[in-house]
């Protein structure tokens, strides 16, 4: 029996990775529809342009409104009538979730819970969810596996990612949802947000402005480009529509090669073709040390096969900074 995916509703679909995926589902003849607050975490003119192209194309439409909005869910998700949810829309950022962890809260456990409830109400069964590496704190065995024990939240935002994965695992027990959570692990390429390091630094760089190096660039993170991300979460379509029967799975989507930070610094040192000037600091709080996915569950229930290294991967996405969108 098979399950087809025709009709997708891709929350937070302006964002990064949200307006990657709404790209290749068209590219696959799905309609999409986009939801969107233009949240102001990053500047809104940046979500625009990401998401400017897709606009034109058949198939793609835009809901702007804010999944805390009860009515405006309700009503989008009944109106489109998806067969699946993405949900991707949320309060992103480890450090800012310490400034402001009630609007964490908010957005990213309230919200989610909406989009379940909404789906309930509906009838909608299929969702796949963006959890994060951060739900394994400092996990002290590596690679990270799903369901470590010792896996704990050490920052608001890993906080309420956790929480969102236990919202999706009652809703699925209770009322048979189909859901998969990724816990993505760092993830980069072109249109990636301001704010996340790679970017950042190559900005500062470029700018010839020093940058701050945490934890004495000793920190390792996996970091996964962007189309493994978006090649992992299409294998998770797969899977839910060759999947009838309701399942919830927690999974890691990272490329499980971790580096440090003084070795990415060198590749975007290499990338710009100019020298970082660095001011060494020591952790932040709410950082982790290390993060490092172990990625079998992914391989075995759709197939997942990361392919892009950091070489190849920083390249492509100097090659956007100096000439985006
Ligand atoms: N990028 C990463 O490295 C990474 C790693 C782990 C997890 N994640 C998760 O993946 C998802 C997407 O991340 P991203 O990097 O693309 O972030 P992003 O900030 O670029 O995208 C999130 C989008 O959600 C929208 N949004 C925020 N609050 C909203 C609200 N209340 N209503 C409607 N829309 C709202 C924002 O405007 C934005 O366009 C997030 O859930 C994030 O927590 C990302």
């Amino acid at each position: 029996m098979s399950n087809e995916i025709k009709k997708v509703i891709v929350t937070g679909g302006a964002g990064f990775i949200g307006s990657h995926l709404s790209e290749r589902l068209l590219s696959l003849g799905k309609e999409v529809l986009a939801i969107d607050n233009f949240d102001d975490y990053y500047p809104e003119d940046i979500k625009r342009r990401n998401i400017t192209s897709l606009l034109s194309k058949n198939g793609f439409r835009l809901s702007e409104g804010d999944i805390r909005n009860y009515d405006f869910v309700m009503d989008t998700f009944k109106s489109f009538s998806p067969d699946l949810v993405v949900h991707l829309a949320a309060k992103a950022g480890v450090r800012p979730s310490l400034e402001a962890p009630l609007l964490y809260q908010e957005v990213n456990i309230l919200g989610t819970n909406i989009i379940l409830e909404a789906m309930k109400k509906l009838g909608i069964s299929n969702l796949l969810s963006a959890s994060s590496s951060s739900v394994y704190g400092d996990c002290p065995n590596i690679p990270f596996s799903e369901d470590d024990p010792l896996a704990m939240p050490i920052s608001p935002y890993g906080v309420t990612k956790k929480n969102g994965e236990e919202l999706c695992y009652a809703y699925h027990k209770l009322y048979d949802l189909s859901i998969l959570c990724f816990r993505f692990f760092t993830v980069y390429g072109p249109r990636q947000r301001p704010d996340m390091a790679i970017h950042k630094f190559s900005k500062l760089i470029t700018n010839g402005s020093k940058i701050e190096v945490y934890d004495q660039g000793t920190g390792s993170r996996d970091y996964t480009y962007i189309d493994d991300i978006i090649d992992g979460l299409v294998g998770a379509l797969n899977f839910v529509s060759t999947n009838p029967s309701p399942f919830y799975e927690v999974v890691n989507l990272g490329e499980s090669v971790p580096i440090n930070l003084l070795k990415l610094i060198g590749l975007i040192e290499e990338g710009l073709g100019k020298k970082a000037q660095m001011i060494m600091m020591p952790r932040q709080p709410g950082d982790v040390i290390r993060t490092f996915a172990d990625i079998q569950k992914a391989r075995d229930l759709f197939g997942y096969s990361p392919s892009t290294s950091m070489k190849v991967g920083i390249a492509k996405f100097i090659e956007w900074f100096n000439n985006p969108w």
